[in-house]
This record gives structure tokens, sequence and C-alpha cells, in this order.
């Protein structure tokens, strides 16, 4: 509900110059667009960078960082604080994105713990969830996607929750593999969660938090998703990489709103 947001997940991709440059064309490419919320995610090395070319530019485009740690500070080699992110201009963490999850043993515990430090900084938290092949195919998407909600949202009031909160579908099965969820899939699940949040929440809070798809999200099937009632957004990898792709994403999640 409210704002629809399309935020670009690079993962470990683009040098700092790379995305400097990207960046200051993208500005030029969607100045004027009204009536979505438009982040990038550049990997930590080009987070300062990027921060400064959209501030010159006075793009409209928010920061987004792809983790964090929860501690403010201390030792814990190789370790991003809250704070750090913040004080470049980060309005946004990704937090317990699958890869995350999957390659670095992120739980919904420590995922939790995140949550809760960013909130505590005014970083807006993007929390991933979403099933593998096997856990879909075995009918245990609900458990799963319910797990990892209440996991990762625990103790958590309505008030934050309320506040801005973006939760993001992404299928395991869907993402870097071309295989988007079909919309009325990706509904299901995203009213699903929805559901979920009424019952952690209430409605009101519910109805506020953004609830995004992400999955081979192209500049083709983002309309479409985008027009269903529970996708209140995307969170693109490989097509916010590339200029044009990622700009047809943000005009076409315009009209499908
Ligand atoms: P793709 O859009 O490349 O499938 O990646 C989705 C994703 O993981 C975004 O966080």
């Amino acid at each position: 509900m409210g704002t629809p947001i399309i935020a670009g997940n690079w993962k470990m991709f683009k040098t700092v110059g790379e995305a400097v440059n990207f960046v200051s064309e993208l500005a030029v490419r969607v100045a004027g667009i009204k009536g979505v919320e438009m982040v990038v995610c550049p990997p930590f090395t080009a987070l300062a960078a990027v921060a400064g070319q959209l501030r010159d530019q006075g793009a409209g485009i928010a920061l987004g960082a792809q983790n964090m740690y929860w501690e403010d500070e201390g030792a814990y080699t190789g370790e991003v604080a809250p704070g750090m992110l913040k004080e470049i201009g980060c309005r946004y963490v990704i937090l317990g994105h699958s890869e995350r999850r999957q390659y670095f043993g992120e739980t919904d515990a420590v995922v939790n713990k995140k949550v809760h430090a960013a909130l505590a900084h005014e970083l807006i938290p993007i929390v991933c969830v979403g099933e593998r092949l096997e856990e879909r195919e075995s009918g245990n998407t609900e458990e799963v996607v319910r797990r990892q909600v209440e996991g990762s949202l625990a103790e958590l009031t309505a008030r934050q929750a309320a506040a801005g909160l973006v939760v993001a579908y992404e299928p395991v099965w869907a993402i870097g593999t071309g295989r988007t969820a079909s919309a009325a899939d990706a509904q299901q699940v995203n009213k699903f969660i929805r559901g979920l949040l009424r019952n952690l929440f209430g409605e009101a809070a519910a109805q506020a938090v953004r609830i995004q798809y992400g999955g081979s999200v192209k500049p083709g099937n983002t309309a479409e998703l985008m027009a269903q009632p529970d996708i209140d957004g995307a969170l693109v990898g490989g097509a916010s990489l590339e200029v044009d792709s990622f700009t047809d994403i943000i005009k076409n999640a315009v009209v499908g709103y």
C-alpha cells in the first residue's frame, strides 16, 4: 500500500566508477517520474560515492545497503555497522536476502537482530523471505514463509512495522533463473504475508507495510505483477544492472500499480 517501491539490488556487481556512472544516467532517465519510490542498493564500497552523486543531481533516488551487522561498533572484522550506513546517507537496508541465508548462514534469529538494529538507527529494513524449489514442490511454501516472517519480525511493535517496514517475497527458485513466479502465485503468497502481518501487528500496520515481489522481475512482467493488490513493489536483481531495463521497470511499475 502507499507508494510502490522499486529497489535495485546490485548484489556483488559494479565498481565505484560503474556505480556512479549508472546512477548519473539513471537520474536523468527517471527525472520527473512520480508515484513510485526508487532505490538503488550498490555494494558497500560504492555507497558513499553513489550517495554523493545522487545528492549532487537531486535525483530523488534513495540509497540502500545490502546487509549490515547488528552491533553499533566493536571487534567484528569485516562487518559494517548500522550507524555507518546511516552516516553515508542510506535510507534502506536489505536484510535476510536468500543469498545471505544460503551462503552465509543467516538464520531468522540473526535477521531479527539486524531488523531491530536497523530500526534503532532509523534505517528501513527490506526483509527478504521466500521458499526454495523443493519447499514449494513439497507444499511447504506457507509454512516456510510463516516461519521466516514471524522469526525475522519477532518482538517488533505495530508502530515500528507501520513506520515504513518493507517485506520482500523472493522465491529462491525465481532468483536469477529467468523463471518469474506468475502474478497470481506471487499475489497469493504476498496476500498470505499480509495476513501474517495482520495477525502480528493489526490491520492498519499490515496495510502500511509494503510487500515487494522479487525474482526475475523484468520490464515485461512488471506491470502485471504490480497490478496485484498485495504487490506493492519489486526487488530487482539482474534487470537493475542495466539503465535501460531498470528505467523501464520503474516506468511500468507506475502504469501497473
Ligand atoms: P533477479 O532479479 O536477478 O532474479 O534477483 C532477484 C533478487 O534476488 C533481488 O534481491
